[in-house]
Order: structure tokens, then sequence, then C-alpha cells
């Protein structure tokens, strides 16, 4: 008879080793500084904020359709007002002031400045609303941080078949190009495609954002992905061969991933499990991008159970060599979102043809990590710090820029967000430990969200906002969550100063408090100035 020790076996004898419950590693508070020059900020995207859906001659997105679908979003929640951004430049700068970030992160809606998707008609309306935006926040020492695609596809281009249509690669590289040539001379940083795993998966699998399909989960999320990634690799040359030179800003991909844990840690089959997780997440579009073609891992399960269900050659796409010389590298910082933690076993699915078979994981959480007001995130700061090794590890330490990270809350409005002040003081801090113990070279965080918005299918429902947007009120005001004041606080000390080598001025609140926090002992280190040099 073999015994198998059970997980709590393993628990057990590690309260015996330690003789009590010591605080982990992994939850002591770290006290030190960002680099110089740290880039702190804040983000939002076009069609969650801005309404304006139909104004001064903006053309219709997938988004605009599918929201208007019946029971696509929740309660039939659509963008057609959200925040009223698009009427709301000065009130959203003013915000950003109080929370005192020094970048912004913000979409371009690309029916706003190209009605149908190409550059046949250019609405100048709609590129008054972003020059007008950019020029309101360089006024405030506030650098834009521009994403081109967050999600809202022009309709007259998913009409002609969207992202399955290798054409929408030229189309986008036209888009990218003319926005490049109006605010390249006051826009330093951008974001070509916003997380392709989730366009290509929940937007093309699951079928639960637009456009919503989910007819052939084996195969369109892979050809999507793949056009998703030729398009930002032909972005990133434009800019590289035409822009730079004279524009000398950087340009990158937002990769989003979950971090994966094996749910058993002494079990070799959930270790496995965990690492296929990891590849076909944040690997589904690193692996080409920052190493050269798919990896290894994706291309012989995918080949060998597209083979074994009778097909002739695999659902994933293959690049050809010089397609994979030509994507290999189009990247001058590795943009990262990252919410939370997966626990992963292994899961047969038989011969279903569908990404998820291809992974052959299931996921669990553990019951003990907090909740928020979405069901897929849980609170598990440690992940952020495994996952940025990870990245550093993996994809030969890039410089990364987190571009997405916050917490959501549903049901009644509370301003005091404890759990939200609470999410961003762990989470930053395993950022600061990446940084001063690891030796990650991450230089920026972004917290999602400005504000509260439309969380696409979940419609206003879930809020991921530090500022309330009253939208029953006529004027849509932005009002300050309690975590307002936190993320400021760690923003104007650049990080979390010791209390042991206190009082610090970068902690007070209001005028006198606006300084940064210059204590030597904290720890930081010499870092260039700025992002850009
Ligand atoms: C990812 C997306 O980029 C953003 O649009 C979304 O609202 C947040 N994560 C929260 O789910």
């Amino acid at each position: 008879m073999v015994l198998t020790p059970k997980f709590s076996a393993h628990f057990y004898f590690q309260v015996m080793k330690d003789n009590g419950f010591p605080i982990p590693d992994d939850e002591i508070m770290l006290y030190g500084e960002f680099p110089q020059g740290f880039l702190w900020s804040t983000a939002t995207a076009a069609y969650q904020i801005e309404g304006g859906w139909r104004a001064d001659g903006k053309g219709l997105s997938i988004w605009d359709k599918f929201a208007h679908t019946p029971l696509k979003v929740f309660e039939d929640d659509n963008g057609d007002i959200a925040c009223d951004s698009y009427n709301k430049i000065d009130e959203d700068v003013a915000v950003l002031k109080q929370l005192r970030v020094n970048h912004y992160r913000f979409s371009i809606s690309w029916t706003r400045v190209l009605p149908d998707g190409t550059t046949n008609y250019i609405n100048e309306a709609g590129f008054s609303y972003y020059d007008r935006l950019v020029n309101a926040l360089l006024a405030e020492n506030i650098q834009p941080h521009i994403t081109l695609y967050h999600w809202d596809l022009p309709q007259a281009l998913q009409n002609v078949g969207g992202w399955e249509n290798e054409t929408t690669v030229e189309r986008f590289k036209d888009y990218a190009d003319l926005v490049f040539s109006r605010l390249g001379d006051r826009v330093k940083l951008w974001i070509t495609i916003n997380e392709p795993y989730n366009v290509a998966m929940v937007g093309h699998g699951y079928g639960v954002a637009a456009p919503g399909i989910s007819f052939r989960p084996g195969t369109l999320p892979y050809i999507v992905g793949h056009n998703l990634i030729k398009a930002h690799a032909e972005a990133w040359h434009l800019y590289n061969d035409k822009y730079r030179a004279k524009q000398n800003g950087m340009v990158s991909i937002t990769i989003n991933s979950d971090w994966s844990e094996p749910r058993n840690p002494y079990k070799q089959e959930d270790i496995d499990a965990a690492r296929r997780v990891i590849q076909f997440y944040i690997g589904w579009f690193a692996h080409p991008i920052f190493n050269g073609d798919y990896s290894e891992t994706m291309k012989t399960i995918i080949r060998e159970r597209s083979l074994a269900a009778g097909l002739s050659k695999s659902r994933l796409p293959e690049f050809t060599p010089e397609e994979i010389k030509r994507i290999k590298g189009t990247y001058d910082y590795f943009g990262f979102n990252h919410y939370t933690t997966v626990l992963a076993y292994p899961l047969n699915y038989g011969n279903l043809q569908h990404y998820d078979g291809d992974r052959g994981a299931g996921t669990v959480v553990d019951r003990t990590w907090l909740d928020s007001g979405s069901g897929w995130l849980k609170v598990t700061p440690f992940g952020l710090r495994r996952i940025l090794n990870f990245i550093k590890k993996e994809y030969g330490n890039p410089t990364i820029i987190i571009t997405e990270n916050g917490v959501s809350e549903r049901g009644p409005i509370d301003l005091k967000d404890y759990h939200r002040s609470y999410f961003y003081e762990k989470y930053i801090n395993q950022v600061l430990k990446a940084h001063l113990l690891d030796n990650v070279d991450v230089r920026g965080y972004t917290a999602w969200s400005l504000m509260d918005n439309l969380e696409w299918a979940t419609g206003f429902a879930e809020r991921f906002g530090l500022f309330y947007v009253n939208r029953s009120d006529p004027n849509v005001p932005r009002v300050a969550k309690e975590s307002v004041s936190l993320y400021s606080t760690i923003i104007n000390c650049n990080g979390f100063p010791d209390p042991a080598s206190g009082p610090h001025d970068c902690l007070k609140p209001g005028p006198e408090g606006n300084q940064r926090c210059s204590d030597s002992s904290s720890g930081g280190k010499n870092k260039p100035d700025t992002m850009i040099n």
C-alpha cells in the first residue's frame, strides 16, 4: 500500500517545523523607494468612459453594436454616455491632478477619428478631442500614454471579417500611422493593442465580449491572435522606421496574464498544468514578440491534438521564418496588465477542439483569498511579484511598465473603499520587492482605473474606479473614494518610507506634503532619471 501525503500533511509538517505561524516573507512590508522618474499612472479606455457614441461624426464600433444587442451586457448597460469624458476634459484632468500621477493612460476610439476604419475619411472633430486632451494633460505636466486599440474595432471592418481578416493588419497600420503623425510630437509612450488574449479568446472564443463569436473556439481565437501579433509588429516597425528618429518615443503592446501556481505544489502534474496555463496565457503573445515564434509548448500540444482529431494541420497558424524575424523584438518595453492568481491542475477534455482542451488545465482559487467585486479577481499580491520575476527570466529581462492593476467592488456605493487601499498598498509593495530585492527592471505602475466605468459585459455593476462617478446626476461628477489619498501618498513618497526614519513630509496630506520623499536610507537605487533616455 502506498501512502501519498495530502496537501494538509505538508501544511501540518510546516506548522510543526516553524513551531507556529510566522508572518510569511511574502507578507512582510518592505520600506523603500522606487527609482527616480518612476512612472505613476492611472488608466481608462475610450469605450468605457467617453460616451458621445454618435457625437461629431463618430462611426460605430463593435462595442456600440454589441452593447446595443439585448442581453449581451448586464442590465443592458452601454457606453452611449458612460462617464461623458468626451465632454469633460477639464474634470478628468482635475482628478488626475488630485491623484498626483505623472502619466495618464487612455485609449483612442478608432471610429472617432476614422469613422469607417479606413483613412478614406478623417474625422477632424474626433481628432480635436484627443488634441485638446493631450494639451490639457501636458499643461499639467501629466504625460499621455496612449493605447491605439482597446477593443473597439470599427464595425465597418468587422463587416468584412474583422481581426479574422488579414487586411485588418493593414488598416490598423494606416490608423497607427495617422495617430503617430498627429499626436506623436507630444506623445512619447504608446501601446498598440491592449490585452490581445482578451480580444482573441473572450471576443472570439468564449464570445462574451464584442464581436461575440463563439462557434469556432478551437480555431478562430488562434487566427485572430495571429493577426493581432502581426498588426502590433507592423505598427511597431512603422514607428521605428518613420517616427522614432524624430519623435523619440516608446511603443509596445500590453499583454495580460494571471499568475498560476500548482494546486498542490508537491504534485508534478499540477506543476506542469500551472506552466501550461502560463504558456497559453502570457506566452501566447509574449513568446513571439520577445523570444520569437510561439512556444514549443503551444506548437506541440495544438498540433498533436489537431492531428489526433483528424485535421490535416495544426489549428495554430504558423509564422514563416521571415515573419518570426519581423515580429521578434518589436517592443520598447513590456506593457503588462495583471490582477490575480489561479491554482492549476490537469484536466483532460478528451479531443474537444477548444483552447481550453489544448491548455488541458482546470483552475481553482484558494478559499482564503479575499474576494473583490469580480468573480474572477481574488486578492493575491504575491502573484504579481512572482509573475514579474517570470517575465524577467523568460523574456530576457525587459523593461516592464505595469499598464493595469486594480480591484473592483459591487453593490451599494461606499466611498470608504478600504479594500482598494489594502489592495493597492499590498500589490505596489510587491512591485517594490520585485524592483529592490529581485532586480526586475520595472519602471512604471498604472492603477486601473481612474474612475468607475463600463466594465464591458458586466456593465456599470463592477466598479474599479479610484473616483466614483455619479451617473444619475446630469453633471456626472467624479467623487474621490478614500483610496485616492492612499494612492496619491504612495506616489508623493515614490514608495513606502520607513516609519523608523520618519517623520516624512511626503506622508502629510495637503500642499505641504507635496514634496518628494528623499530619504536616502530607504534603499532607492541609481536608475535613469526619466523613462525615455
Ligand atoms: C482589463 C481591461 O484592459 C480593462 O478594460 C478592464 O476594465 C480591466 N481589465 C478590468 O477588468
